[in-house]
């Protein structure tokens, strides 16, 4: 930990400059359901060639695009180009693209259609490279609409492309469901094709190097675990601001809104990694077993609680760092009258022995004020004040683990402000990712991907936490949807969000402390 803001190493500590570990990877075709989309094009395609660029892609890779969409592998090897040189995050190497755009092909057919998955199981056999034992890997990855990923597994299943023939994994993005009875239904489906420790379940926050070490900090140190809990702790805040909007993604926020894309996967996997008991081990089904306990731990909502303790709102027009940028309603893909929410806020409570009565205080939302997530604990005051009048108010002991776009972690206490009066001056530690280690972070999309190539699923999410948080979740949706909003949109881009997000804290004499 560095003793300053201007991350200067202390005196037991030098920047390090650890080399990364390198995983042999067997040949393996990525077969990518939704290959010309957004996730394609912005993530996928970039972290794969960024791989390629690294050498940590085995000799035997390939990437077979499939979508609607009819493009040849050279159209498709051309759109990718394009999205790399604009998504990628290193200069582009042409000489390097040329190589690894050799192993890249496209599919073009729809998901409903049988042929078409005779066709794909055709061209992966023709394209994928076996290993040495004979088998061939096959990851799908299914980058589509919710309500197509039930369709195509079924097709994969009955043309036999999960199974037997290959060996195989698939990867399912988030939302996984639209509610606990999608949720299950996806998951039968799923299972029914394919072994649940061959289903990687991703949410891309938990590849975030910032989200690891959540765990690690709390479990490598004597220091903070010990306070971890409601004698201690006084409440806990997480905020995943956006200063973005729903870019080109109207037709999909639409149907899903905050709940749905926010709050149900990457805050509640926050929420977790902060409430959770410590594993009895590092393998992925403990640390999903302690996960699940607290996701079963939420205090279910009725329609009271989710009146007077929850905030729904959506943004309006408004200038983003200087810029007028349009209304949700305003959006392509948008209906006028929308009552999607673009931002929550709520009050959750993990009713178990640790956390009972700490408050976990929620806020997520587009178009804010800026680009921030950031979980801050905040402690209890000390039993008694000792130091006088001037000192009736203490600052209290706040940590706040910061995820983005500042990767950090900062302790702020009370010191002695140097004066012949009494005063306490809050006073903070900071320990900054960048400054420390010399090696980047990991961008999250690389990290899961390698570790689904490696057969890894510490870092993914299990069907039983899914159902135990679209159980807490459901009556929120249900209520919401009962009973359309009167005053969206209720909240100025570039904003914090409407005021009763506020009046949520003030109501229990806090406040929001990320800003
Ligand atoms: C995605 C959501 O899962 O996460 C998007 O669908 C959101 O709406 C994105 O913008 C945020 O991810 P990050 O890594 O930029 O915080």
């Amino acid at each position: 930990m560095t003793g300053n803001e201007s991350g200067i190493p202390g005196k037991f500590l030098k920047p390090c400059d650890t080399p990364l570990e390198r995983y042999k990877v067997e040949p393996f075709i990525l077969v990518i359901f939704g290959g010309g989309g957004d996730l394609s094009r912005r993530k996928l395609l970039p972290t794969l060639f960024h791989l390629f660029r690294e050498d940590e892609l085995s000799a035997g890779f390939s990437v077979l695009g499939f979508g609607r969409r009819q493009m040849n592998d050279e159209q498709y090897r051309s759109m990718m180009k394009e999205a790399v040189r604009e998504f990628g995050e290193e200069e582009f190497d042409e000489a390097q693209w040329n190589e690894f755009s050799k192993r890249v092909f496209f599919h073009s057919g729809h998901f409903e259609d049988d042929e078409t998955y005779r066709g794909l199981q055709e061209k992966i056999s023709a394209i994928s490279i076996p290993t040495d034992g004979g088998k061939r890997n096959v990851i799908y990855y299914m980058s589509v609409p919710p309500h197509v990923t039930p369709v195509a597994v079924e097709k994969m299943n009955q043309h036999e492309l999960c199974r037997g023939r290959y060996s195989t994994k698939v990867i399912i993005e988030k939302p996984f469901g639209f509610d606990l009875s999608s949720a299950k239904e996806l998951n039968s489906i799923l299972t029914d094709a394919f072994e649940e420790s061959r289903i990687y379940r991703i949410d891309h926050y938990l590849g975030k190097e910032t989200v690891q070490n959540i765990m690690f900090f709390r479990f490598s140190n004597a220091v903070f675990e010990r306070l971890w809990n409601s004698k201690y702790i006084d409440h806990v805040q997480i905020t995943v601001a956006e200063d973005i909007g729903i870019e080109e993604r109207g037709a999909f926020y639409e149907q899903n809104g905050v709940v749905r894309d926010i709050v149900q996967n990457h805050v509640m996997q926050l929420m977790a990694l902060v409430a959770m008991e410590p594993p009895i081990g590092f393998e992925a089904d403990f640390i999903r077993d302690e996960k699940g306990k607290v996701f079963r731990a939420l205090r279910p909502m009725d329609d009271e609680y989710i009146d007077r303790f929850t905030v729904r709102s959506q943004y309006g027009p408004g200038p983003v760092r200087g810029v007028d940028v349009p209304g949700y309603r305003a959006e392509k893909g948008v209906s006028p009258d929308s009552a999607t929410p673009t931002f929550f806020a709520g009050k959750f409570y993990v009713a178990n022995w640790r956390w009972a009565g700490v408050p976990f205080y929620v806020r997520t939302g587009k178009r804010l004020a800026r680009h921030v997530t950031e979980i801050c604990i905040q402690f209890k005051q000390p039993p008694l004040r000792l130091f006088g009048r001037t000192c009736d108010v203490l600052e209290p002991n706040i940590l706040a683990l910061t995820i983005q776009p500042d990767e950090r972690i900062s302790l702020r206490f009370g010191v002695k402000y140097p004066h012949v009066i009494n005063r306490i001056y809050p006073a903070e530690m900071v320990f900054s990712y960048q400054n420390t280690f010399k090696t980047k972070s990991h961008p999250a999309y690389e990290r899961l991907l390698i570790d689904c190539m490696k057969g890894d699923l510490t870092l993914f999410v299990r069907q039983d936490g899914v159902e135990a948080i679209w159980e807490a979740l459901d009556p929120l949706l249900a209520r919401w949807e009962s009973m359309p909003p009167r005053d969206f949109p209720n909240y100025p881009s570039g904003s914090w969000g409407p005021v009763e997000a506020d009046l949520l804290l003030q109501r229990d004499g806090r406040s929001w402390l990320t800003v």
